[in-house]
């Protein structure tokens, strides 16, 4: 079993995605040990509660300065002893002890094909804009693992989704979760539970 703590910060269908995926099979020899959400509201930890899984808010609002959340979270993560971690959805800057401590045994999933539209202050709908805004014909999603850069870990699984004339960044980003993350943020995870994936020379590799 994968032990996997899923780290949230809003709406939870990424984790809604792996939560399915596991229940129908699709997703194998996986168990998420823990849910950690930094926004007390997140509609995430509601579903984690719903699914019985184990849930905790970190916000760095509770804590004196950043360092102080960085340690708390790190803490939050080694307690619930994962194999795993994986950031879906998770809008906070990872801390370089916590990166430094799973060192490729964290990915994330970002809504564009890196290196398009990723990086500082590309996040959630920001995407979605910016590639409206640029005029691209595709966009998609990428699994990444993560490094100390933002955006800038090995790419595990991209996958590209078309976009349409009369996009708004609702309608893009809503078509971008259903046909690309929802997709391969549930694959990367069987993947690397069949113990298929490794990264060398900063590159990730999946083995047949
Ligand atoms: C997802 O679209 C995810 O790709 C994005 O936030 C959304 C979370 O939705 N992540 C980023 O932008 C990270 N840079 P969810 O909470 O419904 O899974």
């Amino acid at each position: 079993m994968l032990k996997t703590v899923v780290c949230v910060s809003g709406g939870g269908t990424n984790l809604q995605a792996l939560i399915d995926g596991i229940g129908q099979g699709t997703i194998r020899n996986v168990q998420i040990v823990r849910v950690i959400s930094n926004n007390r509201n997140a509609r995430a930890l509601e579903r984690a509660g719903e699914a019985g899984i184990d849930a905790v808010c970190v916000s760095p609002r509770d804590y004196g300065d950043r360092e102080q959340f960085n340690e708390a979270l790190l803490h939050r993560v080694e307690e619930a002893g994962p194999d795993l971690v994986v950031l879906a959805g998770f809008l906070v800057v990872i801390p370089p002890q916590l990166i430094r401590r799973y060192e490729n045994r964290i990915i994330n999933i970002h809504p564009s094909l890196i290196p398009s539209f990723c990086g500082k202050g590309y996040y959630g709908l920001k995407v979605h804009e910016a590639a409206l805004a640029r005029g691209v014909r595709v966009t998609g999603a990428t699994v990444h693992f993560v490094d100390e850069g933002t955006d800038t870990g090995p790419i595990l699984m991209q996958k590209a989704v078309a976009v349409r004339d009369g996009d708004t960044p609702e309608t893009l980003q809503r078509r971008v979760m259903e046909e690309a993350e929802w997709v391969i943020l549930p694959q990367c995870l069987d993947l690397i539970a069949a113990g298929r994936v490794t990264v060398a020379d900063g590159k990730a590799h999946i083995a047949e």
